[in-house]
């Protein structure tokens, strides 16, 4: 935005601020319409990716709704995940009878969503649904259900918008593909 400068080693900028604020927004509308007859909805973001996405997200519903969130590690080595899932932080509150809605900043393989999808399912929610700003779809590995989607990406390293690279790159206002010289 505005004369910030693109550090060196974003290949190319792929969804810019003023496409992504426009997907949130119908993003936002679509939930708060799907939910508007609920009263105890629950946002449970994934840490740290989802936090950007999660934010925007939330402020732009309509509709009452409570935010916690969740941290997991997906032992990653670099850019190459191994599938294996650990939680490291759960959320505050407890989520038994509530309509749960996932907000994940990405799906790749799709081994993330899948153990948080079964970790609240044995919680016996009311609903519960997901949530993902972009997925890959050349790289699933699992079939997981995404109710509601930003955008589909090519299978390239993303960063911005609350991806990381070796936590660099988070705070950036659009999502960019990073040079393959950068993490190869
Ligand atoms: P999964 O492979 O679907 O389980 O995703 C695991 C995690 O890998 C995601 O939550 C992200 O943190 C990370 N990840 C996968 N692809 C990218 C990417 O292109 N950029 C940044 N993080 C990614
Ligand atoms: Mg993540």
């Amino acid at each position: 935005m505005g004369n910030r400068k693109i550090p060196a080693e974003i290949e190319q900028v792929l969804l810019d601020e003023t496409a992504i604020q426009a997907r949130v927004r119908q993003l936002g509308a679509r939930i708060s319409a799907d939910y508007a007859e609920i009263d105890d909805l629950v946002l449970v973001g994934v840490l740290k990716g989802a936090f950007i996405f999660l934010s925007d997200l939330a402020r732009s519903l309509t509709i009452p709704h409570e935010v916690d969130f969740i941290a997991l590690s997906s032992y990653n080595k670099g850019v190459v995940s191994t599938g294996a899932v650990r939680l490291i932080m759960d959320t505050r509150s407890s989520v038994t009878g509530r309509n749960v809605l996932i907000v994940e900043d990405i799906l790749d393989t799709g081994y993330t969503l899948d153990y948080l999808i079964r970790i609240f399912q044995a919680r016996n929610p009311a609903s519960l649904r997901t949530c993902v700003f972009v997925s890959k779809p050349d790289r699933h590995q699992v079939e997981v259900p995404i109710d509601y989607l930003g955008f589909e990406v090519p299978d390239e390293w993303l960063v911005g918008y609350g991806l990381d690279y070796a936590d660099r790159f988070r705070t950036l206002p659009y999502i960019g593909v990073l040079k393959q010289e950068v993490y190869e």
